[in-house]
């Protein structure tokens, strides 16, 4: 048991360049514990709000000093005296002071910022590692990752409208291994798409960003690499895509690769690409305000691949809920900071668990070198994480951290690989 005795928050930049928040937590035992907020891009509406001091005259009107002030006035006003193991009060009085829907007040980066921290620095007193913290001696699964290798939509210029193509490597023995296999890939990838004249520079989360034209041909190329590295596709290794398909919507209508698409035409074209490719999740297919053609995506594909909510639920358990009761998916994707407390977070996973819906823990595209989701996965056993390629400090920090825990636990890993996705794999 330690007390709270001061909490300091400040601006530091992104992978992106743009400010972000990172706070500091002591405890009475001189112990510290800090974490630093992530940003995303392709947004969901109702995602917390990221408080912003649209001060034109600092960083484009991107500054948090706003959200620093309110960390180290209103925020530790409140928190500090209180003791750090409490950590479900202590959220519970951040999102009471808040006091509005979407933490619009005081900022979900605020917010969230001090309990993350909270939660490394009373890890850091008990003297065991964070994701043991979190989830207690059944913190033992390691995550598929899922390497995003390809960018488009609105994370780079490649002009593909789904916005991340994905490798899994489901068949790996372990995590270290799924690693190894995602970053040959990666870079005969770099090989084969030089080698046909395409740029390889990298998009925000460490992808290619090549203008190969169509969807299609993005999954032909990782077809290709996944090969040419050694693997074969839809056993050591799958395909997955994140769509990002709000981006694309307009009107009541998806505009994808220059054609306008009706809902059922997507789903089409998406079982299409399943018939074809070994394709084993999709996310975000179809936009936040499609929560119709959603449910007949699901009735569609739901029995062959894991289909992902990101926008349409923004780790929120009320909006989560509604997609349980109407079959809208059978996963979804959790950013804290969507949120905006560790404590509403594990909520949602908890949520998602009863209904036997898969999880899938997120990074943002704007990061930092923070580690919190790799404890996050491994301590809550959600199988699955998602933090880029394996390419660019920011991203890779998150993979090296998991094989740190995987050697930390010793013979009591297990990697999630195929279990995860049992039912889909006959
Ligand atoms: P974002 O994108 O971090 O830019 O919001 C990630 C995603 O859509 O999964
Ligand atoms: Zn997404």
């Amino acid at each position: 048991m330690s007390e709270i005795i001061a909490i300091e928050a400040m601006e530091i930049l992104d992978s992106r360049g743009n400010p972000t928040i990172e706070t500091e937590v002591l405890l009475e035992s001189g112990v510290t514990g800090k974490a630093a907020i992530p940003s995303g891009k392709s947004t969901g509406k109702y995602e917390a709000v990221e408080l912003r001091d649209n001060d034109p005259k600092r960083f484009g009107g991107k500054g948090v000093l706003k959200a620093v002030e309110n960390v180290n006035k209103v925020i530790a006003e409140k928190i500090v005296g209180m003791e750090s193991e409490n950590q479900v009060s202590i959220d519970r009085e951040m999102i009471e002071l808040d006091g509005t829907d979407n933490k619009s007040k005081l900022g979900a980066n605020a917010i969230l910022s001090v309990s993350l921290a909270i939660a490394v620095a009373t890890a850091e007193e008990t003297g065991i590692p964070l994701y043991k913290y979190l989830g207690g001696i059944n913190a033992i699964t390691l995550p598929v990752p899922q390497f995003n290798v390809l960018n488009g939509g609105e994370h780079a210029d490649s002009g593909l409208n789904i916005q991340e193509f994905l490798l899994l490597p489901v068949g790996a023995p372990n995590f270290k291994e799924a690693l190894r296999y995602g970053s040959e890939i990666y870079h005969v990838l770099s090989k084969i798409l030089k080698e046909d004249g395409y740029s390889i520079s990298i998009g925000d989360e460490g992808g290619f960003a090549p203008r190969v034209g169509s969807g299609e041909n993005a999954l032909k190329y990782l077809i290709k690499a996944i090969q040419e590295a050694g693997y074969i596709p839809g056993k050591d290794v799958f395909i997955g895509f994140d769509a990002a398909a709000s981006a694309f919507f307009k009107d009541g209508t998806y505009v994808y690769e220059g054609k306008r698409m009706a809902s059922i035409e997507m789903i089409n074209y998406y079982e299409h690409l399943v018939d074809e490719f070994p394709i084993i999740s999709i996310e975000d297919g179809l936009a936040e305000e499609d929560w119709e053609g959603w449910v007949k995506l699901t009735e569609r594909l739901g029995n062959r691949i894991q289909l992902i909510g990101d926008d349409i639920y923004v780790t929120n358990p009320k909006l989560l809920s509604r997609g349980i009761k109407e079959s809208a998916s059978n996963a979804v994707l959790i950013k804290l900071n969507q949120i905006g407390t560790l404590t509403e977070t594990m909520d949602t996973i908890r949520l998602a668990n009863r209904a036997y819906f898969n999880s899938v823990v997120s990074h943002r595209s704007g990061e930092t070198t923070d580690v919190f989701i790799s404890h996050l996965v491994v301590g809550m056993n959600i199988g699955q994480i998602k933090s880029g390629a394996p390419c660019r400090a920011e991203r890779v920090e998150k993979y090296n951290e998991l094989m740190r825990i995987e050697d930390d636990l010793g013979t009591a890993a297990k990697y999630a690989g195929r279990e995860i996705f049992e039912r889909f794999l006959q």
